[in-house]
């Protein structure tokens, strides 16, 4: 089939077949398709939407496009992925879990995108932590720690790689369909077995409203199932953000405090239930996780596999070696009430102008500087009380952050607090 016509097909409406998609995906990263017919078959897509079959096998061929790992002989080997969100640092609390509790977590991650952090950023900020390893020493740590967490590979699913990048200057991004086969090719690549995946809600997120979150894990998850994954979904509520800590550095040490007990009610919750729901779809007990946690377990394998990826596993025992920027201002309330509401969106704003995000591709990022939240939502608060503590390097980004972050708060006089799990998706 010709590119125009199986452009012209989606504008009218038609289904495509496996065998056609996969040329299409193949011929577009030989570069045979040029980027304004792929342009154009997206926004065909945005309009047109696919259904749930073609929309599986477009994520095959997006995933077959380039590099697939084997993980075959590594026992059961689990994927975490969330959907991006601010002050989201579960990852590192619930993988160590997973590998105390003797699953194997060979997981990809990505850096982070416009006001979300992302995992790679912030075990960054661990001195000597290293994200690039080979495909043989990716394989070695898994075998050996358990738990490897590396860098996207340019040759895992490198069709989503061309196809992200143009639908990010063609308006295509918000389509659930493009959305699900981008996240799923990149986890089918990766070899895991089970794949678990936290789809956040809200004002935070990339999906505003329960009904369009649940539509994409809906779809995600029968995608991983055509593919023979065990996937499971969570969808959980980012309307503010996930914990008391948004940054990099900070957000590591809060992550730590969580394996040791000593965090944040939310954090704690999803991340335990996170882990339940990969070791029930492994086949194991779901009471391991809270075991591991409880136990110990899960903090030893954390100092292990920081460790082996080159950092100073000292940090775990002594978080405060994970440098904070050394200036201060603190957000102090105007008024007594409760907190109403704390936009995460705005958070992350906020944290992004001290630059501890990229602004653009390729940015340096400041690893030291972030936000604790003092109040979240359904504090009481008294006027001058402390709402949040910025960390930053000598002003900059300083007056928008706190501008941001004031925006963040709202004081009434009655709270309800939603629920932080809103459903899962199996
Ligand atoms: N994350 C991805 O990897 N792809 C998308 O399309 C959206 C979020």
């Amino acid at each position: 089939m010709h590119a125009v016509e199986f452009i012209e097909k989606k504008r009218d409406g038609g289904e495509h077949s496996p065998a056609e998609l996969q040329k299409w995906i193949a011929a577009y990263v030989e570069g045979a398709v040029p980027d304004y017919q792929m342009a154009a078959w997206l926004m065909a897509v945005y309009f047109q939407g696919m259904t749930p079959h073609e929309t599986a096998e477009l994520t095959l061929a997006m995933a077959r496009s380039g590099e697939v790992l084997d993980l075959g002989g590594l026992g059961k080997t689990v994927d975490k992925h969330s959907s991006g969100g601010v002050g989201d640092k579960t990852t590192l609390v619930v993988a160590p879990i997973l590998a105390a509790a003797g699953l194997v977590v060979a997981k990809m991650s990505g850096r982070g995108l416009a006001h979300t952090g992302g995992t790679i950023d912030k075990l960054e900020s661990i001195p000597g932590w290293r994200a690039e390893l080979s495909d043989e020493t990716f394989l070695r740590q898994a075998r050996e720690v358990g738990l490897v967490i590396a860098g996207q590979s340019k040759n895992l699913a490198p069709a989503d790689g061309k196809m992200y990048a143009l639908r990010d200057v063609t308006g295509t991004v918000p389509s659930i369909p493009l959305i699900a086969s981008s996240i799923m090719s990149k986890k089918l690549a990766a070899g895991a077995r089970i794949i678990t995946l936290d789809v956040k809600v809200g004002k935070g997120a990339f999906m505003k409203d329960l009904e369009h979150a649940r539509e994409l894990a809906r779809l995600m998850v029968d995608i991983g199932r055509h593919a023979g994954r065990e996937v499971r979904a969570v969808l959980s509520q980012m309307d503010e953000p996930l914990g008391r800590a948004v940054g990099n550095a900070i957000e590591v040490r809060e992550a730590i405090a969580t394996l040791r007990g000593e965090g944040p009610d939310d954090l704690t919750e999803l991340s335990l239930a996170l882990a339940r729901e990969a070791l029930e779809a492994a086949g194991e007990d779901p009471g391991r996780a809270e075991a591991v946690w409880k136990s110990g377990a899960a903090l030893d394998k954390l100092r292990a596999f920081v460790a082996a990826q080159g950092g100073d596993a000292r940090v775990v025992d002594e978080p405060e070696r994970l440098e904070l920027a050394p200036d201060v201002f603190e957000l102090r309330a105007e008024a007594a009430g409760v907190v109403t509401e704390l936009d995460a969106y705005k958070v992350g704003l906020a944290v992004l102008r001290l630059g501890g995000g990229r602004e653009r591709k390729g940015d340096a990022i400041d690893h030291g500087v972030g936000v604790r939240l003092a109040k979240k939502v359904g504090d009481r608060v008294a006027e001058g009380d402390i709402l949040a503590t910025v960390f930053h390097r000598a002003g900059r980004g300083l007056e928008e952050s706190s501008q941001r972050l004031k925006e963040a708060y709202r004081i009434g006089q009655r709270a309800g607090v939603p629920p932080l799990i809103l459903e899962v998706v199996a």
